[in-house]
């Protein structure tokens, strides 16, 4: 920097580097100004639209602006616009799903892709976590996925499970509740035997015996196949509604499934217990439909 300046009316700040470059005290250009000027004024008007100042304000909350911006109210306003698009889009759809019986949409090949692709997610809210994902099943949870049924495979059966709920019952020791120990093993074994194809083998004729003296052949039907859906497992195909290990076997037999006593299950006691879902899905009389066409693509309707 230089001590003398050899440019003094020049108008530079006295900043003289390399003997002969100098800082000069120029305005900047008109345009320029009036754009700081703006973004000045700009500034005021933003900060009283939006919520910016942090300061608390009458009623205890913090200042929004003259706008009411937020961020959720944008959010919710951008869905809206989407979901009244989506709602306009599908409506036909959505009201035939309302108008027709399953029956029908199972005929109407583009009404039923329709109503499969709209409840996977509604599935995985209300189905999943105890059917598994695709109806894969969990121990202690029936598969939907395969062609074995409790309560029926037809449409309207499996619209009635999920709209009604299922309860299946199965009294402990046999219908009279009167099985020893003995002759639960000895059934036990029979019924195992039965769902390997073995089940009239000598070796289990006593299991045979006790399996008409405890009325079994009520609900499981002759051969261990029911003759009508009621929700008895069939014992014949090799398929478990719980598991297959004898232990299992034997404590069905010995304590039932959801036997109660005074309103509450008996320990030892299988719970098998399908919800009702016509209160519980929000618009049920539609999604009900929807979700009985799901699970009937899922390999096993009838
Ligand atoms: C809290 C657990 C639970 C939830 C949630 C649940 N289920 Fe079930 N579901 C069961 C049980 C347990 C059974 C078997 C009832 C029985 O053993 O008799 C069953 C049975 C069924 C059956 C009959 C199966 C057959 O073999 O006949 C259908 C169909 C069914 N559920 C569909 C659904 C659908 C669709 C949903 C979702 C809306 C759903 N379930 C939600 C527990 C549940
Ligand atoms: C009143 C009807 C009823 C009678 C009587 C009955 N059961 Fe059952 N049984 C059922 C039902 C219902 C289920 C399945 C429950 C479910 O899945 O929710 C079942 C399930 C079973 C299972 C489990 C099958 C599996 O796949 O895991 C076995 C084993 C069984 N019963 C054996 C017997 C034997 C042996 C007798 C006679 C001593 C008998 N049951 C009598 C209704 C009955």
């Amino acid at each position: 920097m230089a001590h003398n300046n050899p440019w003094p009316d020049e108008g530079n700040t006295g900043h003289i580097w390399d003997e002969d470059l100098r800082e000069l005290d120029n305005p900047p250009p008109l345009w320029w100004m009036l754009s700081f000027y703006a973004g000045f004024i700009m500034i005021i008007f933003y900060s009283l639209y939006y919520p910016t100042i942090p300061l608390t304000n009458a009623s205890g909350e913090f200042t929004k602006g003259m706008a009411d911006w937020t961020q959720v109210n944008e959010y919710q306003e951008d869905f809206k616009v989407l979901n009244d698009w989506r709602t306009a889009k599908f409506a036909d759809k959505e009201e035939q799903l309302a108008a027709l019986p399953v029956t029908e949409i199972l005929k109407n090949e583009d009404l039923k892709s329709y109503a499969i692709a709209t409840s996977k997610a509604l599935f995985g809210d209300y189905c999943a976590a105890c059917h598994a994902s695709g109806g894969a099943g969990i121990p202690g949870f029936p598969v939907l996925a395969d062609d074995d049924w409790l309560w029926g495979g037809s449409i309207a059966q499996i619209e009635a499970s999920i709209a009604n709920g299922r309860i299946g019952n199965m009294p402990a020791k046999g219908m009279m509740g009167n099985l020893t120990d003995q002759e639960i093993s000895d059934v036990a074994d029979y019924v195992i035997a039965l769902s390997e194809g073995r089940g009239d083998d000598a070796a289990y004729s006593a299991g045979k015996a006790v399996y008409s003296k405890g009325m079994c052949v009520a609900c499981h039907g002759p051969a261990g196949t029911p003759m009508a859906p009621t929700g008895a497992a069939n014992l014949a195909d090799g398929i478990w509604r719980f598991a297959s290990d004898r232990d299992s076997v034997v404590s069905v037999i010995a304590h039932g499934v959801n036997v109660k006593k005074n309103g509450v299950h008996i320990e030892g006691t299988r719970q098998a217990v399908m919800p009702s879902f016509k209160e519980r899905l929000p618009n049920a009389d539609v999604n009900i439909k929807r979700l009985a066409v799901y699970v009937h693509s899922l390999g096993g309707g009838q």
